[in-house]
């Protein structure tokens, strides 16, 4: 059918529904209007007009739904609500979760953003019985930043069958388990439940989501530790369960998220090694790992994932030396090992690295000379930093240009140079500048400032 003929035949067919469209089923229509009337104070809704579908408020969508028979084909059913940040209908004092919602049979997508706020009025965040959910066709469930929604996750979020994305998040007083029954909800492709108070473990059974390609449970207090089964979601991109009270190893069976580009586990209690295959997760991007007491070497595996942008090891009780290997990260912007029990040289592969912008090393025992050149302290200057290790120095061609927070290298001595900030440094390096007048090459200069510092010293 050529494109013309095709238009005109829409067009045609548009107006037909508009022609033929029909009120809104009346029980629906009141479902809809004590929905608005237990959370918006917008306005008057039921004197908006006889036919809410028919001239719709922001906030409300309304569709014909198709297959349910000729004359229902035209008639238009709410799809979907949307409540809490203009210019929906903002959400009046005294608001209180509205169950009712889910009675509305076409409902698609319900979203309540920044609603439920007046901590003089605490609702509870509750569903209706199961029974009455069985026939729910809800794919996106929306409940963000509600900081006086309390209670638990209903156990009836496991009847919504047909669910794809399911965010409650940033609701501090939500608290209790996540029910088991989530492993019900086959269609989840986007599960976030960050920033609540949900305690116990992590349901074994969101291994049974293979549709998951999103799972955020960071910023609550989830304990135990992260389950074996987590590893079955091929199809999971982003994972984040950093912030809770995770013990234990990370799982072996992680290296089964071949599809994942960001990992994060920070600030949990997870310890040991991580597991050998990390290198399996080909398209690993962000790998995000701070605060956890791991108290094991690195494991030089690291610079086999080859896509990686960020590797944030921070704070976590490293020992041993800096892999090699982590001078074959090409794409590597962000190297955080800072605060480590780190010994050794820094590998001189590092300063190959040229996307690098961020590289803190500090607070390790790390020692010799800092393997990188001008150019290379020039691109990270204040983002670059060496600080903390006693045992590190840098020769004369870096000081002149930047602070990396360590002394300059003494001949015959380089272990004695000092860290940032001591009076021998300050010292030293005012003395490279005042020799080096700014202009002329640093490497020109470079055996005459040696000798003569060291001599002044
Ligand atoms: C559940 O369904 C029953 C039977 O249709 C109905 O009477 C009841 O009002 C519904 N309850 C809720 C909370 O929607
Ligand atoms: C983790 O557990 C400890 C002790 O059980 C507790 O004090 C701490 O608040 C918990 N942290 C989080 C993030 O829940
Ligand atoms: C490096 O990490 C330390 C924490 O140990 C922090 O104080 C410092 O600001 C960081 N430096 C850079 C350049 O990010």
């Amino acid at each position: 059918m050529p494109v013309a003929v095709a238009s005109i035949a829409l067009v045609l067919h548009l107006l037909s529904v508009a022609a033929a469209a029909v009120a809104m089923d009346p029980a629906e229509r009141e479902t809809l209007l004590l929905v608005m009337e237990a959370v918006s104070s917008d306005r008057d809704w039921r004197s908006v007009g006889p036919d809410p579908c028919g001239a719709p408020w922001p906030g409300l969508e309304c569709k014909p739904v198709p297959g349910g028979g000729k004359v229902s084909a035209t008639r238009l059913h709410v799809t979907r609500l949307d409540f809490g940040v203009a210019p929906n209908p903002t959400c009046k004092d005294a608001a209180a979760f509205p169950h009712l919602a889910f009675a509305l049979p076409h409902l698609q997508s319900l979203f309540f953003v920044n609603c439920f706020k007046n901590p003089a009025a605490t609702t509870a965040f509750t569903l209706p019985p199961s029974a009455n959910l069985s026939s729910s066709r809800l794919q996106q469930l929306s409940v963000r930043s509600n900081p006086s929604l309390s209670g638990t996750l209903p156990p009836q979020l496991a009847s919504l069958r047909s669910l794809q994305v399911l965010t409650v998040s940033q609701n501090a007083l939500v608290r209790g388990e996540v029910p088991q029954g989530i492993g019900e909800l086959k269609n989840l492709v986007h599960l976030d439940l960050s920033y609540n108070s949900l305690t116990g473990t992590i349901p074994s059974r969101i291994g049974e989501l293979r549709s998951l390609a999103g799972l955020d449970l960071s910023y609550n207090s989830f304990s135990g530790s992260i389950p074996n089964k987590l590893g079955d979601l091929a199809m999971l991109q982003k994972l984040d369960l950093s912030s809770n009270n995770l013990t234990g190893g990370v799982p072996a069976t992680i290296t089964g998220l071949t599809s994942l580009t960001f990992l994060a586990l920070s600030n949990n209690g997870l310890s040991g090694h991580l597991p050998a295959g990390l290198s399996d997760l080909r398209d690993l991007q962000y790998l995000i790992m701070e605060n956890n007491p791991m108290g094991v070497p690195l494991l030089s595996e690291l610079g086999d994932i080859s896509r990686l942008q960020e590797l944030r090891l921070a704070n976590s009780g490293y020992s041993g030396s800096i892999p090699e290997t982590l001078g074959r990260l090409v794409s590597l912007t962000t190297l955080s090992l800072e605060n480590n029990h780190l010994t050794g040289r820094i590998p001189a592969g590092l300063s190959r690295l040229k996307r690098m912008y961020h590289l803190n090393l500090s607070k390790n025992g790390l020692d010799g000379v800092v393997p990188f050149d001008g150019a290379f302290l020039r691109r990270l200057g204040r983002n670059l930093d060496l600080s903390g290790n006693p045992g590190l120095c840098v020769d004369d061609r870096s000081v002149v240009q930047v602070d990396v927070g360590v002394g300059v290298c003494r001949r015959g001595d380089i272990s004695s140079a000092t860290a940032e900030g001591s009076a021998a440094t300050l010292f030293r390096r005012d003395v490279l500048l005042r020799l080096t007048g700014g202009h002329w090459s640093a490497r020109l200069i470079r055996p005459a400032t040696v000798a003569l510092c060291c001599l002044l010293l």
